[in-house]
């Protein structure tokens, strides 16, 4: 099994460049099965999600072709089959986008439910609404979702929760629909207008993304062209805190700085200069830090995937912060392994009490998912001895070559495999 092996307290310094992002590639992967021409996708970041996601489109008879670093070619025209494989289908999330994307294409899809980060119950309710709304009608048999589309068309869809997913695989599912769709409730995060700008320069009818209302007309089919996908704002925020909280000086390269806006601030509350320059920022951290209390909500509020690196921030600065959880109902499950390093944090329900200024000791510890395993590096590069992170696989799921760009920013850490 693999593991990060990290010797702490350095200060991180220099320059990195972010990847592409993953919660937006995943979707746009999937949405390349409604294109019947070949794609060229650019800035792919090279992590697992997107190797288990190229392997289920090469399983339905699409050819997926990495051409260099970070550019594939696809080609869905000779698509044969709207049966997704259950093995590959468990291992991620973002696998519900095959529901949407079959849809469109076959007007029939049949997908196993998701699997992913467990970080309590994470219902598709919202995306099955949207799916029925568009005239779909939708069985779950044996953990398998059935979804027959023949009458598929446009329709009027509210959403509960602005679900980012729900947003996008209805969306998805609405391109061809013949007539308007409208989705209210819309989640505005910028993955969700990185797939609608991915449809659009293919030729979908997409207007809104980025609103809390989307509306889609259908068209009759896509064509081909050259994407590049955005950064990833999750990547470029964990390295942000990661400069912080070792009290480094990093130049972070290739972001959008407005989708940092949330974070920036927050650090600024703390007393870290922020820098933005065009697809830059630098975070500096040279003078003591103020506590400060954060709550995650959907975008544009503070994102709940950089809820566990903040924590780990957080407990290096004196004094007491309140984290709320407002987007997911158990996602302090990593505390436990913070507390191994002699972090002082106690959770109630959606509510955690960091009592800051934390001296961190190194420890065995390990990344209960994928953001929390972010979170077990950061504090890991802050702790004072050695620190032995198992369960990376879950890191490998969304960070794209995490040891090579924090040791060219001066950390101590490398892989070993057991
Ligand atoms: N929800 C429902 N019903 C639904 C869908 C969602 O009640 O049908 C609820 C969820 O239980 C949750 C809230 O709505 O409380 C938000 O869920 P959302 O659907 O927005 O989450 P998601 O689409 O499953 C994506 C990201 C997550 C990120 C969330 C929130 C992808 C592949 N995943 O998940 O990213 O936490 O949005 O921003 O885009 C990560 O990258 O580490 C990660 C977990």
């Amino acid at each position: 099994m693999e593991k990060f092996i990290v010797k702490g307290g350095r200060p991180l310094t220099g320059e990195v460049a972010v990847s592409g992002a993953k919660n937006a590639v995943v979707a746009i992967l999937c949405a390349a099965l409604l294109v019947e021409d070949e794609i060229i996708l650019e800035n792919v970041p090279d992590i697992s999600d997107v190797w288990v996601l190229t392997d289920m489109i090469e399983a339905l008879g699409g050819d997926v072709t990495r051409i260099s670093s970070g550019t594939y070619k696809i080609d869905c025209r000779n698509l044969s089959t709207y049966v997704a494989d259950v093995e590959k289908c468990k291992k991620m999330r973002a696998s519900y986008y095959l529901i949407g994307s079959l849809l469109g294409r076959f007007h029939k899809a049949c997908v196993p439910l998701p699997g992913g980060c467990n970080f309590g119950t994470r219902p598709i309710d919202q995306h099955i609404k949207g799916f029925q709304s568009l005239g779909c009608s939708i069985d779950i048999r044996n953990g398998v979702i059935e979804a027959d589309g023949e009458e598929l068309h446009g329709g009027q869809v509210y959403l509960d929760v602005a679900s980012v997913g729900a947003t996008i695989n209805i969306m998805l599912a609405a391109v061809f629909a013949p007539g308007n769709t409208v989705l209210e409730n819309a989640a505005k995060e910028p993955h969700v207008v990185d797939v609608a700008n991915f449809l659009n320069s293919m030729g979908a009818n997409i207007r809104g993304a980025g609103t809390d209302v989307i509306k889609i007309k259908g068209v009759k089919n896509l064509h081909g062209g050259t994407y590049t996908v955005i950064p990833d704002q999750i990547e470029a925020g964990t390295y942000m805190i990661a400069a912080a909280a070792t009290r480094g000086d990093v130049v972070i390269k290739n972001v959008i700085p407005k989708h940092m806006d949330v974070l920036s601030a927050k650090m600024v509350e703390m007393g870290i200069e922020v820098w933005e320059g065009d697809d830059e920022i630098r975070v500096v951290a040279n003078k003591s830090l103020s506590r400060v209390n954060v709550k995650t909500l959907p975008y544009p509020g503070f994102p709940t995937d950089l809820q566990p690196q903040m924590v780990a921030l957080l407990t290096t600065v004196d004094g007491t912060s309140i984290v709320t959880e407002s987007v997911w109902d158990n996602r302090f499950q990593y505390i436990g392994e913070l507390e191994k390093m002699g972090c002082r944090i106690t959770v109630d329900g959606r509510v955690a009490v960091v009592e800051g200024g934390t001296h961190l000791q190194g420890a065995q510890i390990k990344a209960t998912d994928l953001r929390a395993g972010a979170c077990m590096v950061i504090a890991a590069l802050c702790a004072e001895g050695e620190s032995e992170i198992s369960d990376i696989r879950h890191v490998d799921r969304g960070y794209e070559r995490i040891v090579e760009k924090l040791s060219a920013l001066g950390a101590d850490i490398k892989r070993t495999n057991d």
